[in-house]
């Protein structure tokens, strides 16, 4: 594990941008694994900048998000797919056919997961996944207590992170209670982890995530055990670990 400190939320995102820039340059037709949320929304700017300003061609580059809710279609403004296209596919020259979402529209829960655990075989595995880290440890949509071994699955959202989404729904009646995730399986088979991590509000649990027990009750753990994860967190998100 590699942990890049940074002053504040403006530089981790330039600094994790520059990670997953680096990798774009070095090899143009790479797979990014993506995340939604407040963490990574800065680290999507920084990636248009360096677009716009000719430094980052995503032509070639191809994208598997992590999780969408199921049940949202993807005109739906909440949905994960609306949120990638807001906040960065539709700023950049990728090509929309080389961006993938689990179908938050398909009901057959098993099927949305095999089909999409298929999309991410059929283009040879992620190179490079962003993460942002949940309040109570999850990654993903991996709650406590799920299993560290599973492949992309269907999961019953916790009332925690209910209530943490229901800020963006007109009423928690509204926010969904299931989603499609890839699981730990698989996203601990991408050949480097990158998590962004800002804020005190999330000390606590980085301390418990890296400086802890590896357990399922905190999800995020098992990624001390990853080959290659990068920890890139503001000075408050480290605040109880110096
Ligand atoms: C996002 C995701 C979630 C978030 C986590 C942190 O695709 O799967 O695990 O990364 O809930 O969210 P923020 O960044 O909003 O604190």
């Amino acid at each position: 594990m590699r942990i890049i400190r940074t002053k504040d939320y403006e530089d981790m995102s330039r600094k994790a941008a520059n990670i997953i820039g680096a990798l774009v340059v070095t090899k143009p037709d790479c797979v990014l694994g993506l995340a939604t949320g407040s963490s990574p929304i800065g680290t999507y700017r920084n990636l248009v900048e360096g677009y716009k300003n000719g430094d980052l061609d995503f032509s070639q580059v191809k994208s598997v998000n992590l999780d969408e809710y199921k049940g949202l279609p993807k005109e739906n403004e909440q949905s994960y797919f609306y949120f990638m296209n807001d906040n960065f596919f539709k700023h950049v020259n990728i090509d929309p056919a080389n961006t993938h979402l689990p179908d938050g529209t398909e009901p057959d829960s098993e099927k949305a997961c095999s089909e999409y655990d298929k999309v991410i075989a059929s283009m040879g595995g992620v190179d490079l996944q962003l993460l942002g880290l949940g309040h109570d440890g999850h990654i993903g949509f991996n709650e406590p207590n799920d299993e560290f071994d599973k492949e992309t699955h269907c999961v019953d959202l916790t009332q925690m992170t209910i209530e943490a989404n229901k800020r963006f729904f007109d009423s928690i009646d509204d926010v969904p209670k299931q989603a499609y995730t890839m699981g730990i399986a698989t996203i601990m088979r991408a050949k480097t982890v990158l998590m962004v991590v800002s804020g005190e509000d999330k000390a606590q649990i980085l301390k418990d995530a890296f400086f802890g027990p590896i357990k399922p009750e905190v999800p995020a753990s098992i990624l001390q055990l990853h080959p290659n994860f990068i920890l890139v967190a503001d000075e408050a998100a480290l605040s109880l670990v110096d």
